[in-house]
C-alpha cells in the first residue's frame, strides 16, 4: 500500500484520487438515472428491477463498499487540497480579488457540502424509510412472488401532499447542485487524467454540461412528473395490475 500512500501524499496524486473517486461516483449516478426511469414503465418493471437489484448481493454490497470507499476518499482529499491552496497563497495580498478558478471551488465545495447532506437524508429515505416509516411495509404481488412496493414507495415519497411537495422541492434543489457540481467536476477531472490540453478546452466544457444536463433533467424526471401524476397513470398504462391496489393518498395522510 505504500504506493498509494506516497500517491495521496503528492499534490497530484490527491488530484488524481479525487478525480477518480469522482468518476466512480458519477458513474454509479449514470447507472442509478437510468434505473430510476424505469419507473415511467410501470410497477412491474422498477419493482421487479428494485428487487433484482437487491436479490444480487454480491453485486449490491461491491456497489455500496466501492461508494463507502469513493465518497470519503473524494470528500478528504478535496479538504487538503483546498488547504493546500489556501497554504500555497502569498499573505499580504493587499487587495483580494476573487479569480474565476477559487470561485469555481468555493461552488464546489459548498455544493459538495450540500449533496453529502442530501445523500444521507435521501438514504434515510427511501433505503432505510426512517423519515416515512409506512414505505418499510410496501409489498408488490409481482407474477406470485411478495416483492418490496418500491414503485407505490416513490408515488407516496413524491404524493401532492404537504411532506411530498417538500420532497420535491428538496430532490430538485439537490439535483441543481448535483448538476453545477458535475459541471466543474467531469471538466476538472478530465484535466487531472491528462486531458489537458488547450486545444480540447472548449471540448471539455461541452461534454461536461452535456452529462450534467442529462444527470438534471434524468433524475428531476422522477420527482417532477411523479407529483403531477404522470407516474402513475405511466404506471397503469403498463401494468397487468391496478396500480390502486396500493392506495398511496390514504397512507400518506394517516
Ligand atoms: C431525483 C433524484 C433521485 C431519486 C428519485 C432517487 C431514488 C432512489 C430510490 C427509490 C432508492 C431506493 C431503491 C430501493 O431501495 O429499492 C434510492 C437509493 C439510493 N440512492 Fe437515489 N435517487 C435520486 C438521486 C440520487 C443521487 C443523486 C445519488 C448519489 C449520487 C443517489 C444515491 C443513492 C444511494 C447510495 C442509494 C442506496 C442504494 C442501496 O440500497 O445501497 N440517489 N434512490
Amino acid at each position: 500500500m505504500s504506493w498509494f500512500t506516497n500517491l495521496y501524499a503528492s499534490s497530484i496524486g490527491k488530484k488524481l484520487i479525487m478525480a477518480l473517486t469522482g468518476l466512480i461516483i458519477f458513474g454509479f449516478a449514470v447507472g442509478h438515472m437510468s434505473g430510476n426511469l424505469l419507473i415511467f414503465l410501470g410497477p412491474d418493471v422498477f419493482n421487479g428491477y428494485a428487487a433484482a437489484l437487491k436479490g444480487n448481493l454480491p453485486l449490491l454490497w461491491v456497489t455500496r463498499l466501492t461508494l463507502l470507499a469513493a465518497f470519503p476518499l473524494h470528500i478528504f482529499s478535496a479538504i487538503q487540497l483546498k488547504r493546500l491552496n489556501a497554504a500555497a497563497r502569498p499573505s499580504n495580498y493587499g487587495e483580494w480579488q476573487p479569480q474565476a478558478s477559487t470561485r469555481s471551488s468555493r461552488t464546489m465545495i459548498y455544493g459538495g457540502v450540500v449533496l453529502l447532506f442530501f445523500i444521507v437524508y435521501h438514504i434515510l429515505h427511501f433505503t432505510l424509510h426512517i423519515q416515512q416509516p409506512e414505505f418499510a411495509a410496501l409489498t408488490y404481488n409481482l407474477d406470485g412472488e411478495q416483492v418490496h412496493g418500491a414503485f407505490e414507495m416513490v408515488l407516496m415519497g413524491f404524493a401532492p401532499t404537504g411532506m411530498g411537495i417538500f420532497h420535491v422541492v428538496l430532490y430538485l434543489a439537490a439535483m441543481v447542485a448535483l448538476c453545477l457540481h458535475i459541471y466543474h467536476g467531469v471538466w476538472s477531472a478530465m484535466q487531472s487524467l491528462g486531458l489537458n490540453h488547450p486545444k480540447y478546452n472548449d471540448l471539455r466544457k461541452r461534454v461536461a454540461a452535456a452529462f450534467a444536463f442529462v444527470l438534471l433533467i434524468g433524475f428531476s424526471a422522477g420527482p417532477l412528473l411523479t407529483i403531477a401524476g404522470v407516474t402513475k397513470a405511466a404506471g397503469e398504462a403498463f401494468t397487468k395490475q391496478s396500480v390502486d391496489q396500493v392506495d398511496t393518498d390514504a397512507t400518506v395522510r394517516r
